[in-house]
């Protein structure tokens, strides 16, 4: 059998590449341009795979366009929002993504925005890249402790408990509001909440990790932002629709929140100009997952489940039923 043809929306690490051109006809973006539908339907015309990453929508009406040779789409990411699963099953499309590999990287970045968020990191940080340092001052630039603060986590999947896990070196006290309580093993101690209200009030710190769903969509709010205590911290890695931007940006200004520490925005690139303006926001460009190790890890577990299907073996990663 020929190599499979496999349409690859975004420029990947070089090492994942090869292994493309090793195993398949790819259809490599050398110039890593983001396709839109039109382009992404002239290049799916006659290839059997797509490899497309978070900046692509795959929508309903792209999917029922896709020509009839296309049997499997395989995200280079955790998460698949992006891609309208149900048409996909539909049409017979397999869909995967890659868990688990880039668990340890996100919650190292979501540490890294609560300690940036709690610490005025990005204050300090453009202070002295803008030479407007005055001098050391026994009240300045005052941050928050992390140490002993209560951690909501909203979302208690690997990631949640990665940042747990790294929360506890910092002897903060962990809550959780998950779908599924865990078991006592993976739960160590962590307090469990059944229902977002109950966890709210107990969050010194609020870190999301939920999947977007439609069920999920803004669930942070107006009205779950104000069931935070005063001075809260809030974390997103996961997704900017998760979050009410309108809602938030209120409850930073008013000063009901302490700081936000975000990596994930509403209509990315294009981050709300809002955000930039608070002096009480710590803000990333979608680096959840951006370490080399990490890229090519999603990248060998995208093509593990792009050979699995093409050996007709059971894809290791599969979304759809
Ligand atoms: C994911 O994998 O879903 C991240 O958002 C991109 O790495």
């Amino acid at each position: 059998m020929s190599r499979p043809k496999i349409l690859v929306t975004r420029k990947l690490p070089p090492a994942v590449e090869e292994r493309l051109q090793k195993d398949y006809q790819p259809d490599l973006n050398g110039t890593d341009e983001v396709y839109g539908q039109e382009e992404l339907l002239k290049r799916a015309n006659n290839v059997d795979a797509l490899l497309v990453t978070v900046t692509e929508q795959i929508d309903a009406s792209l999917i029922e366009q896709l020509p009839a040779s296309v049997k499997m789409i395989a995200t280079f990411s955790v998460g698949y929002d992006q891609i309208n699963v149900p048409a996909a099953t539909a049409r017979g499309i397999s869909v995967s993504n890659t868990p688990g590999v880039l668990t340890n990287a996100t919650a190292d970045i979501a540490m890294l925005l609560l300690l940036g968020a709690a610490r005025g990191a990005g204050t300090g940080e453009a202070a002295i890249r803008q030479d407007s340092w005055e001098n050391w001052a026994p009240t300045g630039y005052l941050g928050r402790d992390i140490t002993g603060k209560r951690l909501g986590i909203l979302g208690m999947g690997r990631i949640g408990q990665a940042l747990a896990k790294r929360a506890r070196a910092f002897d903060m006290e962990i809550h959780y509001h998950n779908r599924t309580r865990l078991d006592a093993d993976r739960e160590l101690g962590a307090q469990f909440h059944a229902t977002l209200e109950s966890l709210l009030p107990k969050s010194d710190f609020l870190s999301i990790h939920a999947a977007s769903t439609p069920e999920t969509r803004k669930i942070i709010n107006q009205e779950t932002l104000q069931a935070l205590p005063p001075g809260a911290i809030i974390v997103n890695t996961a997704r900017g629709d998760l979050v009410d931007d309108d809602a938030l940006i209120a409850e930073l200004q008013s000063g009901h929140l302490g700081a936000a520490g975000l990596d994930v925005y509403n209509n990315e690139p294009n981050v709300d100009p809002r955000y930039r303006t608070l002096s009480n926001t710590f803000l990333l460009p979608h680096l959840g997952s951006a370490t080399l190790e990490t890229r090519n890890a999603m990248g060998f577990c995208a093509l593990d489940n792009l050979d699995a299907f093409f050996a007709n073996k059971p894809v290791p990663n599969l979304v759809t039923p």
